[in-house]
């Protein structure tokens, strides 16, 4: 299995979450956020606001920054949230709390369960480790198909993306044209470092994920997620089996 990690936003010995914020990263992250809030209400008035505008929560860190955003400034956005079926325990117990803490309406998509049958049945359960092409057919399955229910019919896509997570997401715009589903897609923290995501989660007192107090930057499915070690890139954890250039699931194109 190769561990190649890509040292664009290493860790420090301490998890981000834990690192202080200094004033200048305190008005940074105001400003920054301001932006964000403009954005996202120009979109609403361009896209309307009956739901042809979709935000898709992972409820990893950047996605809590944009629900407390989307939350504080109620801005009238559809959440919704894939249920893998593999997801942490961890996630759905943050699932559960960001429902109570922000009384948000998440709608959340599951697989097609005869698509996860017949994978289960032909390839194992686990089968996602054995080969590059099992594993993306079960992000298929289990992500994307679901994903191409949850925009069916909308105008844009909102994500937590940032350009500087890997080397296939570098050059991120904020908006772009999304050719594989047909829409616009939105990337208001295209722009944002780990560092600041993590200031505006302790200034703002975001709930967010437990795991990433243990050293899980990047959270995805619990089989397919591990922790990083000092100096390894944020998504490192992530497939650690294979390549950084396959590590994407198939929700968005790589740039790599
Ligand atoms: S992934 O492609 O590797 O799984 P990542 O976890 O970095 O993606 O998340 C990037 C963005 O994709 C998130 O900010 C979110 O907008 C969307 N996304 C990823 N996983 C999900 C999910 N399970 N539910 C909803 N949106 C998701
Ligand atoms: Fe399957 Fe792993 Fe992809 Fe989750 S991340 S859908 S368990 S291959």
């Amino acid at each position: 299995m190769n561990t190649t990690a890509i040292p664009l936003e290493a860790t420090s010995s301490r998890p981000a979450a834990h690192q202080p914020v200094t004033p200048a990263m305190q008005t940074e992250v105001a400003r920054k956020a301001d932006v964000v809030v403009e954005f996202l209400r120009g979109v609403v008035e361009e896209f309307g606001a009956d739901g042809s505008l979709v935000f898709a929560n992972s409820l990893g860190a950047e996605d809590m920054v944009l629900t407390d955003l989307i939350a504080r400034n109620a801005l009238p956005i559809e959440v919704f949230s894939l249920d893998t079926g593999r997801l942490p325990t961890e996630t759905y117990d943050l699932m559960a709390a960001v429902q109570q803490r922000y009384g948000l309406k998440l709608k959340v998509y599951y697989p097609n369960h005869e698509s996860v049958e017949i994978y289960v049945r032909s390839h194992g359960i686990n089968a996602f480790y054995e080969s590059v092409e099992l594993r993306k057919a079960c992000c298929h399955a289990r992500k994307v198909e679901p994903l191409t229910r949850a925009l069916a019919g909308k105008k844009a896509w909102i994500t937590g993306l940032r350009a500087q997570q890997s080397s296939t997401r570098s050059g991120l715009p904020t908006r772009e044209y999304d050719d594989a589903n047909g829409l616009i897609k939105l990337s208001p923290l295209a722009d944002w470092s780990e560092k600041e995501v993590w200031a505006y989660i302790r200034l703002h007192e975001v709930p967010y994920n437990v795991l990433h107090d243990r050293f899980y930057p990047s959270i995805g499915c619990a089989p397919c997620t591990r922790p990083v070690a000092v100096g390894e890139d944020v998504r490192a954890g992530r497939w650690w089996w294979e390549d950084p250039q396959y590590k994407e699931c198939g929700l968005h194109k790589s740039r790599g």
